[in-house]
């Protein structure tokens, strides 16, 4: 009788080994190791190499014209896809519970279908009367979308493999399949691994378009996303802030794409609506100028996107002074502050400094350095910073601004949303930006536009 395989698998970095233990050894998680049946683990000698069949090596030329991308419908979608979807790939949409990846693949799914495009969205999350449901609220009831509810990945691919190949096929989620090959449960690395090895090779071989949805926690953990971004061409992940409305879907991996790419939407009471204009979002509505607030011209991808940086400055109550910061890198704070002390003498650092970027955008560029910046010395200082103004630009440890790309697409961008100024790094150009412009070489001249107390002389530079 062949010995039974089974082998002890991290579910949180997959990592295998031949014994059961509460902490993984490769990446310190606890409790983390689970018994899987499948192949034994790598380097244990169990594996025979068995005898292979030879396959024609091929060179890069090609004739064949790239094949039309899938177009949705959703323009948001497609966009942040490379402009639609590619026939054969798989696309993974990753996002926290409840975030609203089922209604954004629902959506996309139903729209593609209305559009004449042949659509099967599988569900193992939900019933189909809730699916149904969910349509209906969403305007999709007359699509002629093709449902199921499945979980088993050898009854999906009977049922997909028995009709017209699809242009676009949905799992909702990974998390849910399960193959009979294996004896570990559903939802484990193991089971999630080989049902999205199983359908990417069906989109492949079938040219059907494949969207697999998968949850992650907080941690990024749980056996999932993670597990099966090397298998898929694209991974986008959906993120949002809970109690804000709009959620932004994100691409991480595009082998057809820009990955600096996101889509912005809004979650209504139908569905998810495409906001053409986040900017108008996410400044919302700038009445009064109070200290402490600046408006970065950022960039998301390819696209300009101005949003509002909001400081708060005040003595600390404690010995330890606090920092908060949400949308924003605690350590780029923390590098401000000290460039803020050095260079201009401005001592925010024995302060409570709270930093928030509105609307719960997170920025990752170091362009909103002079945004931040400006904000924290005008809170500081209390003095608001200029009425209709938006700020650019990347602050150095010397305390000088360095160029950031596309300057023009950001002033072009304030400009369209009425804003008069713009503070920017020295040696930006800009034709008929419609703005003007006020270059800066250092952090010190914004002491300029918000006068600031400033405790200690800056340190000199020896030129
Ligand atoms: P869902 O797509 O089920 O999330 P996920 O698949 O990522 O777990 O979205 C669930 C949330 O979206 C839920 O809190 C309700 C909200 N929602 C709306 O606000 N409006 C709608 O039209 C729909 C369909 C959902
Ligand atoms: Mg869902």
């Amino acid at each position: 009788m062949a010995k039974s395989s089974t082998a002890f698998v991290c579910q949180s970095c997959g990592n295998t080994t031949s014994k059961w233990a509460g902490k993984c050894e490769a990446c310190g998680g606890w409790n983390t190791i689970t018994e899987e049946g499948g192949a034994p683990p790598i380097g244990s000698g169990a594996s025979k190499r068995l005898k292979g069949r030879r396959f024609p090596l091929e060179d890069l030329k090609t004739e064949d014209a790239p094949p039309a991308r899938r177009i949705t419908g959703v323009a948001e979608f497609d966009r942040v896809c490379g402009g639609g979807l590619v026939p054969g790939s798989a696309l993974l949409v990753g996002g926290d519970p409840g975030i609203g990846k089922s209604t954004l693949i629902l959506q996309s799914l139903g729209e593609y279908a209305k559009r004449g495009g042949h659509a099967v969205y599988i569900s193992g999350e939900e019933a189909l009367a809730q699916v149904r449901m969910r349509g209906a609220r969403m305007d999709l009831a007359n699509s002629p979308l093709a449902l199921g509810a499945a979980t088993n990945v050898e009854d999906i691919l009977a049922t997909l493999e028995s009709g017209k190949p699809p242009g676009i096929v949905a799992i909702d989620s990974i998390q849910t399949l399960w193959t009979g090959a294996l004896d570990a449960a559903p939802g484990t690395i193991a089971q999630v691994r080989t049902a999205s090895f199983d359908l990417v090779r069906y989109a492949k071989s079938s040219g059907a378009a494949l969207l697999l949805v998968g949850h992650v926690t907080k941690e990024g953990q749980i056996a999932g996303p993670k597990a099966v971004e090397h298998l898929v061409d694209a991974v986008l992940y959906f993120e949002g802030e809970r109690g804000h409305h709009f959620r932004i879907l994100r691409a991480v991996k595009n082998r057809f794409g820009p990955t600096d790419e996101i889509g912005v939407f809004e979650m209504t009471g139908k569905g998810l609506a495409e906001v053409a204009n986040p900017s108008a979002l996410f400044l919302g509505d700038r009445t009064s100028a109070a200290p402490g607030t600046a408006v970065f011209a950022g960039l998301e991808g390819t696209r300009p996107l101005l949003c509002e940086i909001q400081a708060l400055v005040s003595p600390t109550a404690f010995g330890t002074p606090r920092r908060a910061v949400v949308g924003w890198d605690t350590g780029r704070l923390a590098m401000i502050l000290a460039v803020l002390d050095a260079r201009a003498g401005v001592g925010i650092g024995g302060s409570d400094v709270y930093l928030n970027v509105a609307g719960g955008l997170k920025i990752g560029e170091p362009g909103a350095d002079l945004a931040s910046a400006a904000a924290l010395i005008s809170s500081f200082g209390g003095t608001p910073l200029p009425r209709d103004s938006v700020f650019f630009g990347e602050i150095s440890l010397s305390g000088d601004i360095r160029p950031v790309p596309q300057a023009e697409a950001r002033l072009k961008e304030a400009a369209k949303l009425g804003f008069k100024t713009a503070f920017v790094p020295t040696g930006t150009r800009a034709d008929n930006a419609g703005l003007a412009l006020v270059e800066m070489a250092d952090v010190v001249e914004l002491l300029r536009f918000a006068p600031a107390p400033r405790a200690s002389k800056p340190a000199k530079f020896a030129p």
